[in-house]
């Protein structure tokens, strides 16, 4: 299982402390949740703090991107540090274009979906993705409540793939601990982020080792 613990959830007043953590421990990427206050009712945080993060680490960084009109932005998150570009598909009216342009970039070009949103739409890209975030719970904000159908929805992705003989990994945010990481493993989910589950722990990096043997 690949782990990608969510920086949203870490104290912002020790940033360095708590990205080296993470680089130090067996996480696989760090996730980013970057918020515009427009796509979803937040914000988070923009190019200066990737930067920061960026500074600390040599661990992919999976950036997630909840706010509108990404496209304005592709080439400055390649040049904040982004290794993994994942846009929502619900701000991509030209999704196509938006992948082809990030992958151009030298980025690996993900697709989250909300909740509401069938993994059908992503027929006619699978063949081109690299990752699809499946969101278990409605992005905006850390700490929610897992939303069930998601494992299923796992599951039938994973059956999509397989039908398009597509090689995107499926990655999984919102919610995500121990219990809800297995029947996510178990359904075929290939990375889990983590937010509050980790950083809310006694020991978060025991916490990172855990997810990673699920
Ligand atoms: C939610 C973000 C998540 C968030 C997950 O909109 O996309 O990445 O940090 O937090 P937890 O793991 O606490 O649900
Ligand atoms: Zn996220």
């Amino acid at each position: 299982m690949l782990v990608s613990p969510s920086v949203l959830s870490c104290d912002f007043g020790n940033i360095q402390r708590d990205t080296l953590m993470l680089h130090h421990s067996v996480a696989d990427w760090l996730h980013i949740d970057v918020m515009d206050g427009v796509f979803v009712p937040n914000i988070s945080f923009g190019f200066p703090v990737l930067q920061a993060i960026r500074k600390h680490t040599d661990k992919t960084l999976d950036v997630h991107l909840m706010i509108a009109n990404p496209d304005a932005y592709l080439e400055d998150f390649k040049k904040a540090g982004a290794d993994i570009l994942t846009v929502h598909y619900e701000a991509c009216p030209h999704l196509h274009r938006t992948l082809s342009r990030i992958q151009e970039l030298g980025m690996k070009a993900g697709v989250a979906l909300n909740p509401h949103t069938p993994i059908e739409v992503l027929s006619e890209v699978a063949h081109m993705l690299d990752l699809v975030l499946i969101m278990s719970v409605n992005p905006g904000f850390g700490g929610q409540k897992f939303i069930a159908a998601a494992t299923d929805k796992v599951a039938r992705l994973k059956a999509l793939r397989t039908a398009h003989n597509a090689h995107f990994l499926i990655e999984v945010d919102g919610g995500v601990n121990l219990e809800t990481g297995a029947q996510l493993a178990a359904a075929g989910a290939d990375a889990l982020v983590a937010g509050s589950f980790v950083f809310g722990a006694a020991d978060p990096a025991a916490t990172i080792a855990s997810l990673k043997s699920l």
